[in-house]
């Protein structure tokens, strides 16, 4: 890659053009180098087009993520969709966000306890056990039907499968709603990209309202119990006033939508195994490294590659100075790699310890569904190395090139079996 592609030298010195950088399919596909370089620049940055702060260093990425100052709710960014200006001149784009808006993601304390409290519990590691019996058989399901040693496509065939089963399962939806409800997140999740086209921005809309009128018939037709499963505890906080229609339904569609988030893991994460067939080697030969080693996967490759934050107060980050009223964005591909707090951090060891990456986020906002993508992981793991002895690329991987916010793969052709072909593992 062009080391100068981004950069457009001005008597200041070298710019970086943070939104072509941000969209560009080459940059989507590997980050790392063009972060390195910007990070090494400063931990900080601003874009003077957008007044957007940009944060990479791993020191500065904690103290965001975690201040009090710093908080989620963008409604209170002062250059953003909530201003009489969007409301009159841009109704699509304010509707989009206003309506989407109520919910824990988007929220500040205390309201944001008020609605993460709901989940909490049932997200934890120990309360998802139960989950254990169904996930692993969603596994051998989806294997059983990979023909081996012929080319596949990991993601259509495993890992998007499996990652939408278990939403389905969790949520109880039917089968025949399964694509459909598919194609609304598919639409809705393009509102984390923060650029979108006019286009997709309507698509988005019109997938939240659909998706809100079958959810608010759902819990009206009165199959789910108040207060049992991921639908009945939305139910029962409905029901006693602790989160109103708007945050129900919302927080709702986030959480089926955030369970189709685990695929990334699995393709990025078994990509990497493939292109360190040593560290892989090592993962087969000893299993109890597979905890440690998801957790590099994760640090490696991250699914996610970004976190928000709005200044609630001016905000001191490192060096910088965050005037209340900004957007801040933490970049995960730069903090992950920061050789201030990782030895080596361009080098994949899956014994890494410890290995405290930033893609869950941080602070009170932190992944409310890590412990699922974790067991998830592992059983898929589990699972594929208990069954192929054997594991190749069996064709070039094709990155998304349509997300900034996410960092995974359309495709991943493989060939598995006990076949031994080329220099796979
Ligand atoms: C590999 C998969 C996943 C990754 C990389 C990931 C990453 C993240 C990140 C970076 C955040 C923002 C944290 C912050 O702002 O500090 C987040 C929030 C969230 N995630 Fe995930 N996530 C994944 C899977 C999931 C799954 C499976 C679920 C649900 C079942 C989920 C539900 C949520 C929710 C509800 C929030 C908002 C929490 C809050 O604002 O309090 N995520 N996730």
């Amino acid at each position: 890659m062009a080391e100068h592609r981004f950069e457009q030298s001005g008597p200041a010195g070298p710019e970086i053009d943070w939104w072509t950088m941000l969209t560009d399919p080459e940059y989507l596909k590997s980050p790392y180098a063009d972060l390195k370089r910007i990070r090494e620049q400063k931990p900080v940055h601003q874009d003077p087009v957008t007044g957007v702060y940009f944060v990479l260093g791993y020191n500065e990425f904690r103290q965001m993520a975690t201040a009090p100052e710093m908080g989620r709710d963008t409604r209170l960014w002062s250059n953003g969709w909530n201003r009489d200006e969007v409301r009159q001149n841009d109704p699509l784009t304010y509707n989009l966000f206003s309506e989407f808006q109520p919910q824990m993601t988007n929220a500040n304390a205390p309201d944001h306890r008020r609605q993460r409290g709901v989940y909490e519990k049932a997200y934890r590691t120990s309360d998802l056990q139960s989950f254990l019996p169904m996930i692993e058989a969603e596994c051998a399901r989806l294997l059983d039907a990979l023909p081996p040693g012929e080319p596949v496509d990991f993601m259509d065939g495993f890992a998007h499968p499996l990652s939408r089963s278990l939403a389905r399962i969790a949520f109880q939806i039917p089968p025949d709603m399964e694509d459909q409800v598919a194609e609304w997140i598919a639409a809705l999740g393009l509102i984390g990209n923060i650029i979108m086209s006019p286009e997709q921005k309507q698509n988005a809309q019109t997938a939240l309202r659909e998706f809100k009128v079958y959810l608010r018939d759902r819990l009206a037709s009165g199959i789910d119990r108040p207060g049992e499963g991921f639908v009945g505890l939305a139910i029962a906080a409905f029901a006693n006033g602790t989160m109103d229609e708007d945050e129900t339904l919302n927080n709702l569609i986030t959480l089926i939508a955030g369970g189709t988030a685990t695929a990334t893991l699995l393709g990025n994460g078994l990509l990497t195994l493939l292109r360190h067939p040593d560290q892989f080697a090592r993962l087969r030969a000893n299993r109890d490294l597979l905890n440690p080693a998801i957790e590099e996967m994760l640090r490696f490759e991250p699914g996610c590659s970004f976190i928000l934050r709005v200044a609630i107060k001016d905000f001191q980050c490192g060096e910088v100075n965050i005037p209340a009223g900004s957007l801040a964005i933490g970049l995960m591909g730069a903090t992950n790699r920061d050789p201030e707090r990782f030895a080596d951090p361009d080098v994949f060891d899956i014994e890494r310890q410890p290995n405290p990456h930033n893609v869950f986020g941080a602070g009170a906002h932190i992944c409310l569904g890590k412990a699922q993508v974790r067991l998830t992981a592992k059983a898929a793991f589990t699972a594929l190395m208990d069954r192929y002895d054997h594991i190749e690329l069996a064709g070039d991987p094709v990155w998304w090139g349509h997300r900034s916010d996410q960092h995974g793969l359309h495709t991943l052709p493989l060939r598995l079996g006990a076949l031994r072909l080329g220099n796979g593992t």
